[in-house]
């Protein structure tokens, strides 16, 4: 698969078939994406992968707490989003949200269906796999974008694998239950999970294609 077509089919996938994801799978995008580049080479990224009855019970675990505990483990460790976020940013970010419900039929005021979508998320959409990711306390923003770059590697990988994921920053709400679960060191800070499947084709949530700002908006190039 080439570079251009792992990205143009990449997308959040938000439903997934029941198939299993092949553990040579996994070791192989894990391995490929190591290459990624970091400055200093510090190689930042910490990843759990975890599949079959280890994922089962993660996910028993989280239903079970999500009934009391709708809001995860309150507070997350970084601000997902800046608290005042502006413009441009804040209509792209609402955009994106109402394009994600309107494909799957839900209105602006149906609060309760589109709370009961949100919490899919920590069902990891119904995802066979997942992986969590953390970085060490002492990083800073540098190192984030190295871990960032880590991610994307690994979801280009698992396209050319024939698999889609679902990265979700919404696990930083439960980011204690993961680090608990996960035996997460505490100095390394949670980022955020992802799920990884086959995706299913015939779910119209996965029929959402994000659009992107202007070129023009974010692109300066001269002297070509
Ligand atoms: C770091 C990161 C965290 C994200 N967290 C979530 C999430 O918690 N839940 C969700 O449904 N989508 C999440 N997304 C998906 C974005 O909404 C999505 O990437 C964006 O709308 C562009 O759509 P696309 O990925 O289909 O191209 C996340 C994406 C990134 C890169």
């Amino acid at each position: 698969m080439k570079v251009s077509e792992a990205l143009d089919t990449r997308i959040t996938c938000r439903a997934y078939t029941d198939q299993p994801v092949e553990a040579e799978k996994i070791n192989r995008i894990l391995k490929s994406a190591a290459r990624s580049p970091s400055g200093g080479n510090l190689q930042p990224w910490h990843v759990w992968a975890i599949g079959g009855e280890k994922l089962a019970e993660f996910r028993s675990i989280v239903q079970s707490k999500i009934v009391d505990n709708p809001f995860g483990d309150g507070a997350t460790e970084y601000d997902i989003y800046p608290k005042e976020l502006s413009e441009p940013y804040k209509a792209r970010r609402a955009k994106c949200g109402e394009d994600m419900y309107a494909s799957i039929n839900v209105a602006r005021e149906d609060k309760a269906e589109r709370q009961k979508h949100f919490n899919r998320n920590f069902d990891l959409f119904g995802a066979p796999a997942a992986m969590f990711f953390a970085i060490d306390r002492q990083m800073g923003l540098g190192q984030w974008s190295d871990l960032g770059m880590y991610i994307q590697s690994i979801m280009l990988m698992a396209r050319e694998e024939g698999l889609h994921t679902a990265p979700q920053e919404a696990w930083a709400l439960w980011y204690k239950t993961i680090g608990e679960f996960l035996g997460i060191p505490d100095n390394l800070m949670f980022f955020c999970g992802m799920g990884i499947g086959y995706m299913d084709e015939n779910a119209p949530i996965n029929t959402l294609r994000t659009d992107r700002a202007d070129f023009n908006e974010y692109a300066h190039i001269e002297g070509f």
